[in-house]
Parts: structure tokens; C-alpha cells; sequence
């Protein structure tokens, strides 16, 4: 399965810390930038991951500005995309297991280095758990059909 990657500028040095981490889990994100720590707006980078995991050309995302909020905002508007922020161990694994999460989302400017690597090895190893939690995203699905009720 293919993971894309990106950040705006404040993420840049937790998406570089990360990059060398992936190895060790014998994981190759795909990397689309920002490469810098100039400044950059957020959508640009967040677009790039969201849409190709929405066309179901990447199979998952991770993503990381200075919160995490903006680039929330920014995935979820992107139909089939589960984008969960996350910046505790706890709500990684249930991102997973109850959410199916397809988009990780890490403010890089509110968790440290070492988390942010658990974090991310919870999200990655953790399988979606399906029964009662597929009943509800069949519900978001329809919220995006606009069947809900
Ligand atoms: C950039 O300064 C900052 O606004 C951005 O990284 C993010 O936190 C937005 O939600």
C-alpha cells in the first residue's frame, strides 16, 4: 500500500524527523512537500495527499502543519477521506480501529518527536476492528451522499 506525505511549514522538521523513522518500519511514504520551512499555506500540501487517498490512488496519509487543524479542515472535505487528528497514543489506535482511518493528521507544533513516532507505528499497525464501527461509517458515507435521513 502506497503513503502519501506532506506538510506546510510547521511541520516541515517533524515530517523530516519522521522520514528517517519510516525506514525502520520498512515504510516508503511517498513525499509531496513542502521541503522547506518557508512559508507556504497549508491547503496546497493537504490537497496533494487528500485527493489521490479519495481516488483510492494512495491507500493511506499522513499529514502534518502546525496543529493539525488546518490540515483536518482541509482532507475531510475530500469525499471517502477519514481524516483523524491525532496527538496522543490513545486516539491513534482508535482512529483505526473504530474510525478506519485513512488520514493521519499530526500538529507538529503540539507533539514531540518520540510521540509523534508512536503515534504514527500505533496508527500504521492497528487494523480496523469493522462490526458495530462499520454501521457508523456507512452513515458518513451517506452524510456525503447527502442520504442521511
Ligand atoms: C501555520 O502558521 C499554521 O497556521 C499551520 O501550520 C496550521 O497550524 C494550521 O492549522
Amino acid at each position: 500500500m502506497q503513503i502519501g506525505l506532506a506538510c506546510d511549514h510547521g511541520g516541515f522538521e517533524l515530517k523530516e524527523e519522521l522520514k528517517a523513522f519510516f525506514k525502520t518500519l520498512g515504510v516508503e511514504p511517498i513525499d509531496m512537500g513542502t521541503f522547506s520551512e518557508d512559508s507556504v499555506d497549508y491547503p496546497d500540501f493537504g490537497v496533494l495527499v487528500a485527493e489521490k487517498v479519495s481516488r483510492g490512488e494512495l491507500g493511506k496519509g499522513i499529514l502534518i502543519c502546525g496543529t493539525g487543524i488546518g490540515m483536518s479542515m482541509v482532507a475531510n472535505k475530500f469525499p471517502g477521506v477519514r481524516a483523524a487528528l491525532v496527538n496522543d497514543l490513545y486516539s491513534s489506535r482508535c482512529s483505526r480501529e473504530h474510525n478506519d482511518a485513512n488520514i493521519l493528521i499530526i500538529g507538529g507544533r503540539i507533539v514531540g518527536k518520540e510521540l509523534a513516532k508512536e503515534i504514527v507505528k500505533v496508527w500504521l499497525e492497528t487494523p480496523f476492528a469493522g462490526g458495530r464501527h462499520q454501521r457508523r461509517l456507512e452513515k458518513i458515507e451517506m452524510l456525503e451522499k447527502e442520504k442521511f435521513r
